[in-house]
């Protein structure tokens, strides 16, 4: 029996395939540091979260999973109820049961490994998972007249341990302990020991799940923060949310990590499913990230960008609201261009067409990606390209627009006929195209 692929179910596919392509190819070969909290384990879609992990690894991308234990409270912890408190006393008791729930989890996430998949695309498909003691670590000591007693702090990392199984396509599990030299164990909270690790190793990624359905983005719209926004963020967040403290401890590790050269944080709520790909293959996400600000900015062209920029400007010529331009137009012309670059990926660009005599130029191929079309990119373009006219000494821009003259009106540009052209141009003009002549000067600016 044959089931044909209908053409809808074929364009969802070549378009979903093709937007996804991108980020598999720039995340293979990079180290992702995953922090996999105690409540992880017991969620309902943990065994698709270690699906999806093997997707990724089977994609070339080098994993860490730090995991967590839950604890006891300490009998003072439970005269004074104050469990959250942290950092934790961990008695030998606590040490006990730490070790006992370490290695339960181990076996668990041994086992989820080792399934089999069947019935799904990964069938067949064989991970080795490795762990080992990578970690030396100290007492955390003595604290305001608190013994934290069997708590640690890390010293070192046994980097090249951990690089190496890297590259021989291990998953490396590290679980929340380190030891000292001479033979002392430490319990090691997980998400500063991911954080340590993932700085170590100059991760692209370091990733936690939060306990939550939805991350709270303290009223604003935004998912990617940089380091330097995390206080704010923070103190505009509603005080009455669930795992409030969780959140603030993983922002603040996240936006430190940053600082230390962790390409990106991202906290994810881990109740969702997929979470993990809709984050790292989409390019909203679902979380919040936390990233170094120059994640996005404006540059020029080079050659190298001629594809994206064909590809940006496709929907708008096809819908008639730009002339089309072949590859050798823009080949000729690419250093005319700006492009912004959005975390590698080309989401708006513009050409500046100069006439250099009458000290203007022609603002052409001007377009932002649909999926980021007011956000204020197209202002920021603009901006860009005033500040580049002025260095060149122009006094003023033009476009030639036939649907957009009330966003150019908006920005500063006014109408004018044909004849203000320079004479070039008006004998380029296309009367059947009808496009409406705006101008903006840029005197007043200078
Ligand atoms: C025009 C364009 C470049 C603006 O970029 P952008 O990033 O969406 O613009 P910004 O975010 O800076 O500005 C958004 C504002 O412009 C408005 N806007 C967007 N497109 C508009 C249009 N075609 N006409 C009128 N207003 C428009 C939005 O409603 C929003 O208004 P608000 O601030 O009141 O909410 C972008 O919409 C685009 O690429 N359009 C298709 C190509 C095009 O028309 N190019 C110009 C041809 S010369």
């Amino acid at each position: 029996m044959s089931k044909q692929i209908s053409p809808i179910e074929r364009s969802q596919f070549l378009n979903l395939f093709r937007a996804v392509a991108p980020y598999i190819y720039q995340h293979k070969g990079k180290t992702f540091v995953i922090c996999l909290g105690s409540d992880i384990f017991s969620t309902k879609y943990f065994d698709n979260l270690v699906y999806d992990l093997n997707l990724l690894n089977s994609l070339g991308i080098k994993l860490v999973l730090v995991y967590g234990v839950s604890l006891p409270l300490t009998p003072s912890e439970r005269v004074h109820k104050n469990p959250s408190n942290d950092p934790r006393v961990i008695d030998l008791e606590c040490l006990q049961v730490a070790k006992v729930a370490a290695g339960n989890i181990y076996y668990q996430i041994q086992a989820a490994f080792s399934q089999g998949l069947p019935n799904t695309p990964m069938s067949g498909a064989e991970f080795k998972l490795i762990s080992g003691n990578y970690i030396t670590a100290s007492p955390k000591g003595t604290i305001n007249g608190i013994d934290y007693q069997y708590a640690g702090k890390v010293r070192k990392i046994d980097t090249k341990s951990l690089i190496q199984a890297l590259s021989d396509h291990m998953v490396v599990v590290v679980p929340p302990f380190g030891y000292s030299p001479t033979g002392e164990m430490f319990v090691l909270s997980e998400e500063i020991l991911s954080s340590e690790i993932a700085v170590q190793l100059q991760a692209e990624k370091l990733i936690y799940f939060v306990p939550l359905n939805q991350l709270p983005r303290g009223g604003s719209e935004k998912s990617a923060f940089s380091p330097c926004q995390i206080p704010k963020l923070l103190e505009s967040m509603a005080t009455d949310i669930p795992n409030q403290q969780i959140i603030q401890d993983y922002l603040l590790v996240s936006a430190e990590a940053c600082r230390n050269g962790v390409s990106r944080c991202h906290l994810l709520p881990h109740s969702e499913d997929g979470s993990l790909l809709l984050e790292i293959y989409t390019h909203f996400g679902i979380g919040l990230m936390i990233v170094d600000d120059t994640i996005s900015y404006i540059r020029e062209a080079t050659i190298e960008d001629i594809g994206s920029i064909l590809k940006l400007l496709q929907p708008f010529e096809e819908e008639g609201i730009l002339v089309k331009r072949d590859r050798r137009d823009i080949e000729q012309s690419i250093h005319q261009f700006s492009v912004l670059d959005y975390d590698g990926m080309l989401l708006a660009t513009v050409m500046l067409d100069l006439y250099p005599q009458e000290r203007t130029a022609e603002m052409a191929c001007f377009s932002v990606a649909k999926q980021i079309q007011g956000l204020g990119e197209g202002k920021k373009m603009l901006q860009h390209i005033e500040k580049r006219a002025l260095e060149l000494g122009l006094t003023s821009l033009f476009v030639l627009t036939t649907q957009t003259t009330h966003w150019f009106l908006k920005n500063g540009f006014h109408f004018v006929n044909t004849d203000w052209l320079p004479l070039d141009r008006q004998k380029k003009y296309n009367p059947l195209r009808a496009s409406k002549i705006m101008v903006k000067s840029l005197v007043e600016m200078a």
